[in-house]
């Protein structure tokens, strides 16, 4: 891709997500009309939070596809009924770790999710930040809190505005029970996001959001790094869809090789995550799990872990 086309590509992504936050956003309002009225206990905000995070993804099917045939439900159970059904038709075969399993999405999410946390209880020290980039409206740090990956702050990072707001407003629900703050992140222009002093140990991790960016610049990484300029140990998990990227791939498994190329082409998805943190001095990349989660059509997951030398 030229300048140009990655310049449009990029306003195409930005105005996607807009879109399907700003949806996410009024109908959790709308549902659930956040923030809580009265004196809830922490156990009901806590089943609010679980049945939105299982709604989230049927609304933002109808953001993306079917937007004006959402709604009308008379109450929370008419909502959580149809989400149950709308999971169910569309229960499939998926790979995971090289066994297959009919799962529906959300079933598949949350193992994903647990072993994003499996992963993160395995390193097993003081953690005082840890990072979601382009975290979308912030599911994935508030299950790793409520999952008990313990940090004594929570930060996510992300481009829409409508997704900040958003994970704010579902923050509310949980009532400082732990320290979480959400602030812009580009990952096409790092040098305005925030800059995180005196944190010694962080964990940064991305699930789903680096195949956003066609091309990274080859400095991204070492800005990246830099924004946490007193940092001892820094340790970054990505679970994205970057298997074909792995050297190794294209010899050892050329079928799933060739369907995730073209996947990433026909969706203009990433194309050199792995070259350029390969070649950021400061990087070490430790481990690398590849076509761990598969759903078969294209785009699978691998879990890279790296960290700083
Ligand atoms: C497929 S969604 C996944 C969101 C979240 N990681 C999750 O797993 O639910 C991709 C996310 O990347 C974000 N994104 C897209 N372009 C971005 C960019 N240039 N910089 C940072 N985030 C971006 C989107 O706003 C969106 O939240």
């Amino acid at each position: 891709m030229n300048f140009e086309e990655l310049d449009k590509r990029n306003h195409q992504v930005f105005r996607k997500y807009e879109s399907i936050y700003s949806f996410l956003e009024s109908e959790f309002r709308k549902f659930y009309e956040l923030p809580l009225v009265g004196s809830p206990t922490m156990k009901k905000q806590l089943k609010i939070y679980r049945q939105l995070k299982f709604m989230a993804p049927v609304i933002w099917y109808h953001a993306l596809f079917e937007q004006s045939e959402y709604g009308g439900f008379i109450t929370n159970d008419d909502m959580m009924m149809y989400a149950k059904n709308w999971y169910l038709e569309r229960k499939r075969e998926y790979i995971i770790n090289g066994e297959k399993m009919i799962l529906t999405s959300y079933q598949y999410d949350e193992i994903l999710k647990q072993t994003l946390a499996k992963l993160l209880h395995r390193l097993n020290y003081d953690i005082d930040l840890i990072v979601d980039l382009g975290g979308g409206w912030g599911h994935r740090l508030f299950d790793l809190f409520l999952f008990g990956v313990k940090s004594k702050e929570y930060v996510l990072l992300e481009r829409s505005i409508a997704g900040r707001r958003c994970s704010n407003l579902v923050y509310s629900l949980f009532d400082n029970l732990l320290r979480f703050s959400c602030h812009h992140f580009d990952w096409n222009n790092l040098e305005d996001m925030p800059v995180f002093e005196g944190r010694q140990n962080v964990i940064l991790f991305s699930v789903y959001s680096i195949e956003q960016i066609p091309k990274f610049s080859h400095k991204t990484f070492d800005i990246l790094i830099d924004k946490f300029p007193h940092v001892k140990v820094l340790y970054s998990i990505h679970l994205e869809p970057i298997t074909f990227q792995i050297p190794t791939e294209k010899r050892n498994n050329p079928l799933r090789y060739k369907r995730d190329v073209q996947y990433a082409i026909d969706h203009k998805y990433n194309m050199d995550f792995y070259d350029k943190l390969s070649r950021t001095k400061k990087v070490f990349i430790r481990h690398v799990n590849s076509g761990v989660f598969d759903s078969c059509d294209g785009n699978s997951i691998s879990i890279l872990t790296w960290e700083l030398r």
